[in-house]
């Protein structure tokens, strides 16, 4: 799968490690950045990955930052983007099949390795559900037009 990922300073160890993860899983992956762990904005580096999201350059966007709570905030202000902040695999897996969801945010700080692996596993892995959920996705979308 194309994906594209990014961070901010909290998130920057995690983002690194998730993109060696990612690629080694056989997906293609951009990294937005930053390169470093020098302190940044996360609206900058969440903008970057929604718009490619939004875009269709990718099929998903990954966003690490201290919480998760600040880059779904600002990805969702992009037309296009269903961004969620997840610290479980149940609630990646939730958010692809009720939420269709395109973008994840995580946490850098409170969310182990470990975990942020395996609710990235359930996010790429798990198909829309479809059927009772698509006309309540098609509602969410046309809130950006109201
Ligand atoms: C940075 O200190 C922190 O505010 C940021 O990483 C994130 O947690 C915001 O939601």
């Amino acid at each position: 799968m194309n994906i594209s990922i990014a961070s901010d300073h909290a998130g920057f160890e995690q983002k690194q490690a998730l993109v060696d993860y990612l690629v080694s899983q056989g997906h293609s992956v951009i990294d937005r950045g930053p390169d470093n762990d020098d302190r940044v904005d996360y609206p900058d580096y969440a903008e970057l990955v929604a718009r490619d999201v939004a875009g269709g350059s990718v099929e998903r966007g990954v966003l690490v930052c201290g919480t998760g709570i600040g880059m779904a905030v600002a990805a969702n202000k992009i037309d296009g983007i269903r961004a969620v902040n997840v610290t479980t695999p149940q609630f990646a897996e939730l958010s692809r099949e009720h939420n269709d969801a395109n973008v994840v945010a995580l946490s850098g700080r409170f969310v182990d390795e470990g975990t942020n692996r395996a609710i990235l596993d359930a996010f790429l892995s798990t198909p829309f559900g479809e059927g009772r959920h698509t006309g309540r996705v098609e509602k969410i979308m046309a809130l950006e037009t109201k």
